[in-house]
């Protein structure tokens, strides 16, 4: 399909940086990149904006680093995955729907997208899968490592139990494999634990004596089965940290699952530092989409949750750090950033270029001088089907988002709000809404006011702009809960090959 990349003859790259408006010329080394994703961490989740969450070492990149303010992601797993995972906006690929994949079903990323790893392997790189990967395992030529990575520990889908490794909505089996095989010897073992353990391990193996001096950087996609529900972590996490103090029990237990990712990303930049490697990374950290209110999450003070396109189903707490590739931190960024510009951003950071029909935009410059992205349309979502979508359009002069939200109304109502912190006014939780909404973004973030009938004509350019892109629309593929279902474990193990 003509995809390519192009990237200089060695990784010595030359990089123009905008300095006190001097355009420099600059050599460095192609960074290595962990991109650490946690499933379904809230916005409000993060001790800069809950001082109640336990998360120093997270607070400590963030406040050193650049908080990317307006990062959005899918409202669920599967769609913000494949976002990341192609740059490619999921209802252009089949995959806008809110139904994650699930076990029993043929479905799969499509086997002719290009990923992440591919791009950064033509430019050079190891690359690494470590933790969940919920795009589909059918047939080997779906998995981790057929898809671009040179290896890949961890699970196939979503919602595993923590300690046993095991599929826990429905009828369990085994879910914890490295490369294409089940890994047993990790059974019991708490998964926060394991994949800090195992990405530890890359680094040493890929890294160590090679003080800057090894020429293949490394990438490695760190995606959490944290802080996912089931809600567990070790009782340490919740006894020993700020998390007793915190009253509600489901977030006190939610607290301490974070803390332990907290403690996951810490324990990696001790790792980094201990190879004295620590001006040679960029580390991006972002949630797959917003916070669960069930199990204890917020998104406070935004609109929403996860499987919503509010701002709280979308906008995600995320940071990029690196000092020596983003001399101007620390900074925060409110230029518009998305999941699909992450390969593009990515891969311009490596020295790189993606000739291609993405949707993503390569904001790598613009990070490093932070002015606006360039982005001035979100689609946050697309589902006719599911009867949900959203898009936003953003100029000079304002800052619109339509939302489409038929689905939400046979529970009675739109998300509202829901995670206040202690002292703050209860907001309700499910307010009554029409299927088309306007925001004025500009001035109201967190989506009180429909402003409709105040803009008419805004109203009407951007649902004609919706039913434009309904064109491109492409059909989720019909997937089916395959006969063989049962024998899809083997020997107590998920396995690949029945479809
Ligand atoms: C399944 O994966 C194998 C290994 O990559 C490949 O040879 C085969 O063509 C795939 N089958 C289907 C139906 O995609
Ligand atoms: C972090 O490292 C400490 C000290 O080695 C260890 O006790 C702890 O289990 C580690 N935590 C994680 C999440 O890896
Ligand atoms: C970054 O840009 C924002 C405007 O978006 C500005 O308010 C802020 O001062 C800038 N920070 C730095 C360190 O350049
Ligand atoms: C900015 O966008 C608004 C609403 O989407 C539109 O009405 C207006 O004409 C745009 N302004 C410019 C300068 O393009
Ligand atoms: C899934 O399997 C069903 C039944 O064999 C088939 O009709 C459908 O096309 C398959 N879907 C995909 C995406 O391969």
């Amino acid at each position: 399909m003509g995809y390519r990349v192009i990237s200089p003859a060695s990784l010595l790259l030359t990089s123009l940086v905008l300095a006190h408006g001097v355009t420099q010329a600059m050599t460095q080394k192609a960074p290595n990149v962990i991109m650490f994703l946690v499933d379904d961490m809230g916005f409000n989740d993060v001790s800069w904006r809950d001082e109640r969450m336990h998360t120093p070492n997270l607070q400590r990149l963030r406040d050193d680093g650049v908080e990317l303010n307006q990062l959005y992601m899918l409202p669920k797993c599967t769609a913000s995955r494949a976002a990341i995972m192609t740059g490619r906006y999921p209802y252009k690929t089949g995959l806008q729907s809110n139904q994650v994949f699930r076990h029993c079903k043929n479905n799969t990323l499509p086997l002719h997208l290009k990923t992440l790893p591919q791009y950064m392997k033509d430019l050079g790189y190891s690359t690494h899968a470590v933790g969940k990967w919920h795009l589909g395992f059918c047939n080997l030529s779906a998995t981790p490592t057929h898809r671009g990575f040179d290896s890949f520990y961890g699970s196939y889908m979503g919602s595993i139990d923590n300690y046993k490794l095991e599929f826990t909505k429905g009828e369990g089996g085994y879910d914890f494999h490295f490369n294409e095989v089940p890994h047993w010897a990790s059974k019991g073992h708490y998964s926060t634990d394991l994949l800090t353990q195992r990405t530890q391990s890359i680094l040493k193996e890929e890294l160590s004596g090679g003080g800057g001096e090894k020429t293949s950087p490394v990438f490695i996609y760190l995606a959490y089965t944290a802080v996912h529900d089931p809600i567990q972590s070790p009782s340490r996490y919740i006894k020993h940290t700020k998390c007793s103090h915190i009253k509600d029990p489901y977030r006190r237990k939610y607290c301490g699952m974070v803390a332990a990712v907290d403690e996951s990303v810490g324990n990696i930049t001790s790792t980094i530092n201990a190879l004295g490697l620590e001006d040679e990374f960029l580390l991006l950290f972002a949630s797959d989409n917003g916070g669960a209110w069930a199990h204890g999450a917020s998104n406070w003070p935004l609109r929403g949750h996860k499987g919503t396109v509010f701002e709280g189903g979308t906008r995600v707490a995320a940071f990029i750090h690196g000092k020596k590739f983003l001399p101007r931190s620390p900074y925060a960024y409110n230029g518009l950033l998305h999941g699909v510009d992450i390969i593009p951003t990515l891969v311009g950071a490596a020295g790189g270029t993606v000739r291609d029909d993405m949707d993503g935009l390569n904001a790598w410059q613009q990070l490093q001088q932070n002015v606006s992205s360039g982005r001035t349309e979100i689609v946050y979502n697309l589902d006719t089907e599911g009867e949900m979508g959203a898009i936003r359009h953003m100029n000079a002069t304002s800052d619109f988002k339509l939302v489409y939200d038929k689905y939400e109304k046979l529970d009675g109502g739109c998300a509202g709000w829901q995670g206040e912190p202690p002292g703050a006014p209860k907001r309700p939780a499910i307010v009554p809404c029409p299927d088309y909404m306007l925001f004025d973004l500009s001035v109201d973030p967190q989506e009180n006011d429909d402003v409709s009938n105040k803009f008419p004509a805004v109203l009407k350019q951007l649902t004609d702009r919706y039913s434009q892109l309904k064109k491109e629309e492409v059909k989720k593929p019909y997937y089916q809960c395959m006969k063989m279902s049962k024998p899809h474990i083997t020997g107590g193990a998920w396995t690949h090959g029945w479809c």
